[in-house]
């Protein structure tokens, strides 16, 4: 009988587990770091730390250990959906008008550039929670791939010499930033190698000491005492202090489909869910043909409007401020906006009850795992804005991040990604600022998504239309190309990826009172992967959008 029970147990599990693991990230170094931990043993969790931890070396524009990452993780064996938030948090010297001058304006160079816009990293911690509570390996294991890449160096690539171009003059002002940057005193060509001594030490501390390895000890040491000498304010307790948090993830259902995806301290997560009640009302798939695509359109960005709205309004770390999230999520508020859309006209945002423009969408990262356990990540990680502070700690090689301008530095003033905020998101010691960084899972019938992109305030609706693509029932390689399009209530336009739309939709959505406003460019990077539940089968894609994104099923 026993034999038996156990018999079908394990048939059950392996009838339910992919046939394949799969990994989807914005670098191929590491995409192959995490197959390489996986075939040493480790489980999606492990991996997610080698591609983190070598995103941080190879793609350090993007994301970094002197950052903060949101990890959505699902556990095959209990079911267990969990966010690990590793956010910065503002450190304790940290006040609400710490960037205003003396005029009240806000000091954009302050709120951006060099050590005063860092707030204390979260990634290690991450990297530690990780393997204690959901890896098997320890991290001298999973952090091998990022010290060899730190140690051995990459090959510079475009979009990573175009952000050291964009960033040169912040980043020349810091001696220990230019020797990384400026190897031989310029700019790295394309294939030069880019090496990083002290980060690949920084690195190994962590690998012998775990979360004590960066943040007591030798490195904690001189990061602080760099930040202080550069006119920061951390001290060694900010950073002795800093704390992992699991939070529940926000769950939310859209015509039988179940989406787990972030909580705050991101507003991804609220946002998607308010946008995907509203539209729930509507058969959207239905109005994908030539004639209907721009009321589809339409009615997708009037609830992108007053989701950002609320964002504005409501949304902050709920360690410090009280998020009404029953209520934002909650089908009948959304019955309550919806009624408000009408099907011919956009509602200026200005009509709206509550309280300007955007860089593109590829600092910060993202990348999506699945194992053959079916154990799931979905990962953003972030350093805010392309290289972020500009700002290495001498002798540590950790590029700080300038994560304090995902705060509102004064009520209504737009930060770098033209979000406003109030209040509820406004500077203060210890609290983590309001992100947009949306990992997510959707578990369907027969189905599995797991995908997210950066892109500052894009990232949400980037995420929402790749999931409007899923639920049209495509596959993994449309999500990621799909075209973008966006809304965030202010500045009240409708913003279009360069080629997203035809003319006679533009046209149409322009009749009904849409500004449409066309990019020069396109957005995002988003890295996905799928889970065929009744065939066993994975697969997993990259934004064709750059080029070293890496796609990989094993
Ligand atoms: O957490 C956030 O929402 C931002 N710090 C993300 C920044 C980002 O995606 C930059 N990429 N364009």
């Amino acid at each position: 009988m026993r034999v038996l029970l156990l018999m079908l147990l394990s048939f059950s599990v392996t009838a339910g587990s992919p046939e394949k693991s799969a990994i989807a990230s914005a670098h191929y170094m590491a995409t192959e770091a995490g197959h390489q931990i996986l075939a040493q043993g480790g489980n999606a969790f492990d991996a997610a730390i080698a591609v983190s931890s070598t995103l941080a070396v190879v793609e350090q524009q993007s994301s970094g250990i002197g950052g903060g990452a949101f990890w959505l993780l699902h556990r095959a064996k209990d079911g267990k959906n969990v966010m690990i938030d590793g956010r910065e948090e503002a450190p304790n010297a940290a006040f609400a008008d710490m960037y205003l001058d003396e005029n009240g304006e806000v000091n954009r160079d302050l709120a951006l550039n060099g050590p005063l816009a860092a707030a204390i990293p979260g990634e290690i911690a991450g990297f530690e929670h990780l393997a204690k509570h959901y890896g098997k390996l320890p991290l001298s294991v999973s952090l091998q791939p990022a010290i060899k890449a730190a140690e051995e160096g990459f090959p510079a690539y475009p979009r990573i010499i175009k952000t050291i171009e964009r960033k040169a003059k912040v980043l020349k002002r810091y001696p220990a930033s230019a020797a990384v940057y400026f190897p031989n005193g310029q700019i790295p060509k394309e294939g030069q190698l880019i090496i990083q001594k002290d980060l690949a030490k920084t690195l190994k501390a962590v690998a012998k000491h775990g979360k004590a390895g960066f943040y007591e000890g030798k490195v904690a040491r001189k990061m602080v005492k760099s930040v202080q000498k550069h006119g920061g304010i951390w001290t060694l307790d900010d950073l002795k202090n800093y704390t992992i948090k699991e939070r529940n993830p926000i769950t939310t259902n859209y015509r039988g489909h179940q989406l787990v995806t972030a909580a705050p301290p991101s507003s991804g997560g609220i946002a998607i869910a308010t946008i995907l009640n509203i539209l729930s009302a509507w058969d959207l798939t239905a109005m994908n043909d030539d004639e209907d695509r721009a009321k589809r359109i339409h009615l997708v960005v009037e609830a992108m409007r007053r989701a950002y709205r609320d964002r504005s309004i409501y949304l902050g770390d709920t360690d410090f401020v009280d998020v009404p999230i029953q209520l934002l999520t909650h089908p009948y508020y959304a019955a309550g906006l919806r009624a408000g859309i009408s099907p011919h006209k956009a509602m200026p945002s200005a009509l709206l009850p509550g309280i300007n423009d955007n860089p593109k969408g590829e600092d910060t990262t993202h990348f999506s795992i699945i194992d053959t356990e079916g154990n799931m990540v979905s990962a953003t990680l972030t350093v805010n804005t392309g290289l972020a502070s500009g700002f290495i700690a001498e002798g540590t090689g950790v590029l700080l991040n300038n994560e304090m301008d995902d705060f509102s530095a004064k009520p209504g003033e737009p930060n770098a990604f033209g979000l406003i905020g109030d209040d509820a998101n406004k500077i203060e010691p210890g609290k983590r600022p309001l992100s947009s960084m949306s990992p997510t899972f959707v578990f369907s019938e027969d189905k599995v998504a797991v995908l997210g992109t950066p892109g500052g305030s894009r990232i949400i609706t980037m995420v929402l239309l790749g999931l409007l693509d899923y639920f049209d029932g495509n596959e993994v390689h449309s999500w990621v190309q799909k075209p973008r399009y966006h809304h965030q209530y202010l500045p009240d336009k409708l913003f279009i990826e360069k080629d997203a739309l035809d003319l006679k939709t533009i046209e149409a959505l322009k009749a009904k009172g849409h500004e449409v406003v066309e990019h020069k460019g396109r957005w995002g990077n988003m890295h996905a992967v799928s889970w065929n539940k009744k065939t066993g089968e994975v697969d997993a894609a990259s934004d064709p959008r750059t080029t070293t994104g890496s796609a990989m099923v094993k």
